[in-house]
């Protein structure tokens, strides 16, 4: 294998805790559930589990909301289980990234209890506070990520603080260097117990403008998106002063060794390149969302392939995402056919892959009903944003519980999870987590698939094609994004034979030339 640094050569895999295996039977996953599931991880051959939220929190935005820092929430566990969990993680040679939530915290967090205490509270600066408008309303129109006002008002103090998600998770001030020294200590804490990185949520949040000046309209919202969306986020995101933030905590990586940083940030590429930093001192990995936000296009996933590698700065390494606990899941986008397809891309594209459990056996959202309802997005706004659909427990085997717990499950379990789950599919060479599992283990075969050159090889209607390429080894990946049927004209040299595809057979057929492909197949060739 090549020399390149892990989290290069490697494919993160996402764990939604709650979600991936319960071990005490509460219906809750939990961290030894995942232990006992890492014979599976490795036998999928992933390098690195990022795990959502595990801190201590009240569960108003699951984890997303942390009362403590340093402790492990009890529902998934003890300290001595995150312990063995990566002391077997790394016995396996593998990673274990943990999510760090530096934005806001809990409104029960000892730090916002003292700060909301008085308005002399040494801490009340940890917060962003602000005196109401003339009117008496809010200090300006920013909206809150799960709608309505970000402003909340304290009666007692008489002033706002400001929340960019719920009113339960306020805003820490990044512009305080006591919050910077104080959640850096927090960074090493987890450090100094082995962790391998951290996945920071929502990076491009943490500064806003000092003015705190009304974010402009937006010129496209439309009614059917969130009420967040009718503004642009200009200045209470993505400020210039987020770098500064960014680079010392990429310092405080950097006094561990093959330490990273993931940045979760949806901005357009001009605007997420900016995050490797100008001297690649920031994120080694900030977030490439455009798999799951563009439309399943050729042509717009093809000019997001192209303009991405053009945007990168020198040195900058890609990564690419189909799906996540925030958005709907590839399959149920783009139908399981086509999520093979993209499933191909995914691990064949230059960059690092982070793959959402689940995604490997083509699971699918999950309607919830009502009284199921644990998402507090899709109470706390009308519409359908909720996420609990892309949360659903893990599909093992096909018996009561899905084999995630003996228990009820806290959201349903998918109704066809008897056909889609791994005890089924991994005996099954043409199911989806066959292909994964095939296309993992050419990646980790052939360095040219992992670290390789990219090199455009065209497009042509549904078709879009390239090549990888290292130390003289070079694929072809040509895959039809559209479900009829397609011709695709390999240029002069560039012919060999079939490796994979991701529909039955053609393994060895020679390629070259004119190259037909089955509606929705992605070939991938071995030049020769
Ligand atoms: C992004 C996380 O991925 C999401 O789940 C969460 O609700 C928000 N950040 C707030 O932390």
């Amino acid at each position: 294998m090549t020399e390149e640094v892990w989290w290069k050569r490697g494919i993160v895999y996402q764990i939604y805790p709650r979600s991936f295996q319960d071990s005490d039977g509460d219906g809750i996953g939990d961290l030894k559930g995942i232990r006992s599931r890492l014979d599976y991880l490795q036998w999928l051959g992933v390098d690195a589990i990022w795990i959502s939220p595990i801190f201590v929190s009240p569960m108003a935005d699951f984890g997303y909301d942390v009362a403590d820092y340093c402790a492990i929430e009890p529902v998934f566990g003890t300290m001595e289980d995150f312990d063995a969990l990566i002391a077997d993680v790394h016995a396996r040679g593998m990673k274990l990234i943990l999510d760090f939530v530096p934005n806001h915290t809990s409104e029960q967090h000892p730090w916002f209890l003292e700060s909301r205490s008085s308005r002399t509270n040494p801490k009340r600066d940890w917060y962003i506070w602000h005196d109401p408008a003339p009117d008496g309303g809010p200090p300006n129109n920013w909206v809150a990520f799960f709608g309505g006002s970000g402003w909340e008002w304290d009666e007692k103090t008489g002033q706002y603080y400001y929340h960019a998600y719920l009113r339960e998770q306020p805003d820490l001030n990044w512009r305080n260097p006591a919050v910077r020294a104080a959640m850096f200590n927090v960074m090493r804490f987890w450090l100094d117990r082995g962790v391998d990185g951290f996945r920071v949520d929502v990076m491009w949040h943490l500064i806003k403008d000092a003015e705190f000046r009304d974010n402009p309209p937006n010129p496209d919202y439309r009614s059917g998106l969130p009420e967040v969306a009718s503004l642009v986020a200009f200045y209470s995101t993505d400020r210039p002063e987020v770098h500064e933030v960014v680079r010392e905590m990429r310092a405080v990586t950097d006094e561990y060794d093959e330490r990273i940083l993931i940045g979760e940030i949806y901005l357009p590429i001009d605007r997420l390149v900016t995050y490797y930093g100008e001297h690649l001192d920031e994120a080694q990995l900030p977030f490439n969302f455009q798999l799951v936000e563009d439309g399943w296009d050729a042509e717009e996933i093809w000019n997001s392939l192209n303009d991405y590698e053009a945007a990168l700065p020198n040195g900058g390494w890609p990564n690419w995402v189909l799906s996540n606990h925030d958005k709907p899941r590839v399959a149920t986008r783009i139908g399981r056919p086509q999520a093979r397809v993209a499933m191909m891309l995914l691990l064949t594209a230059r960059g690092t892959p982070t793959l959402y459990y689940g995604d490997e056996i083509a699971m699918e959202n999950v309607a919830i009903p009502e009284q199921h309802v644990q998402d507090p997005w899709q109470t706390s706004e009308p519409g359908d944003f909720g996420r609990d659909p892309q949360r659903t427990p893990m599909q093992w085997e096909p018996r009561p519980g899905s084999g995630f717990t003996s228990g009820a499950p806290w959201l349903p379990i998918a109704p066809d999870a008897a056909d889609y789950c791994v005890a089924r599919e991994s005996g099954d060479p043409a199911s989806m987590l066959s292909l994964t599992r095939r296309l993992i283990e050419l990646r980790r075969a052939h360095p040219a698939l992992s670290v390789g050159r990219y090199a455009a090889l065209g497009r042509d209607g549904d078709v879009i094609a390239f090549l990888r390429e290292h130390e003289g080894e070079r694929f072809a990946v040509v895959l039809n994004l559209g479900a009829k049927q397609r011709c695709f004209v390999l240029p002069d040299g560039v012919a060999g034979t079939v490796t994979l595809s991701t529909l039955d057979g053609r393994e060895d057929e020679a390629a070259g030339g004119a190259l037909d492909l089955r509606g929705d197949e992605g070939l991938l060739i071995r030049l020769g």
